[in-house]
């Protein structure tokens, strides 16, 4: 099916446009794991200088496991959502305990830990581990409806439920992290949400259903508040 061949003029443009981030310069688990949360409610430019001091002050799990909490709210002051970093701090000592500090490779293990739901845990299985589960985030989201040319209300949950196996349908088994960081790169850079899109640099718009259907700017459809 064409949706299948996304992933090769995907992954090209990857390789060529890509911003050149910390976490994916070294995918460790670690690293990859601290980042995503960051992100969850962070923009990549504001979260930079966060995440490179906080790994420089918590190197390793076992660290972040012991760190004082007065610490941790220190290195986080600015970003907001303290739960993040309590859920991570609780995280890291059920890691240290059960995994002797390593992160698991597994989705089921992975989404057990406090503050790891469904997508963070794709990211660190595909980013971290190269795992072909998908991480479908609201930019993944974006882009998958404009693709499909897809009025679906994104909201529901039976809705991100298709778009996560369809994701996972175009993996390419030999590079999941970067094809997922391809998709948030191409939601992130190009296919720009409130009606936004850039379509003229966009690497599959031959392929998009709703740039050929005209609709992709109105995409996806949110509910009435
Ligand atoms: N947003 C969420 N995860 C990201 C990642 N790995 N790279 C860039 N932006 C992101």
């Amino acid at each position: 099916p064409w949706l299948l061949d996304v992933s090769g003029p995907l992954l090209a443009w990857y390789d060529r446009q890509a911003r050149i981030l910390p976490w994916r310069e070294q995918n460790t688990p670690y690293r990859v794991w601290v980042s995503e949360i960051m992100l969850q409610q962070t923009r990549v430019e504001a979260a930079l200088p966060y995440f490179e001091r906080f790994m420089q002050a918590l190197p390793t799990i076992k660290d972040l496991a012991d760190a004082d909490p007065q610490l941790l709210l220190k290195l986080w002051e600015g970003l907001g959502y303290y739960n993040r970093v309590r859920n991570l701090q609780a995280a890291a000592r059920a890691v240290v305990e059960k995994w002797d500090g390593n992160l698991p490779d597994q989705y089921d293990q992975l989404v057990s830990l406090p503050g790891i739901g469904d997508y963070t845990a794709g990211a660190i299985a595909s980013i971290a581990y190269n795992r072909p589960i998908p991480a479908v985030d609201g930019n993944v989201l974006r882009v998958l409806s404009r693709l499909l040319a897809s009025r679906a209300d994104v909201t529901q949950p039976s809705v991100k439920k298709e778009m996560r196996s369809l994701a996972q349908a175009m993996i390419p088994s030999e590079r999941a992290g970067d094809f997922n960081q391809a998709l948030m790169e191409l939601g992130a850079m190009v296919c720009l949400p409130n009606g936004a899109p850039r379509c003229d640099q966009c690497p599959v718009y031959h392929l998009c259903r709703g740039s050929q259907q005209g609709i992709a700017h109105e995409l996806p459809v949110k509910p009435p508040k």
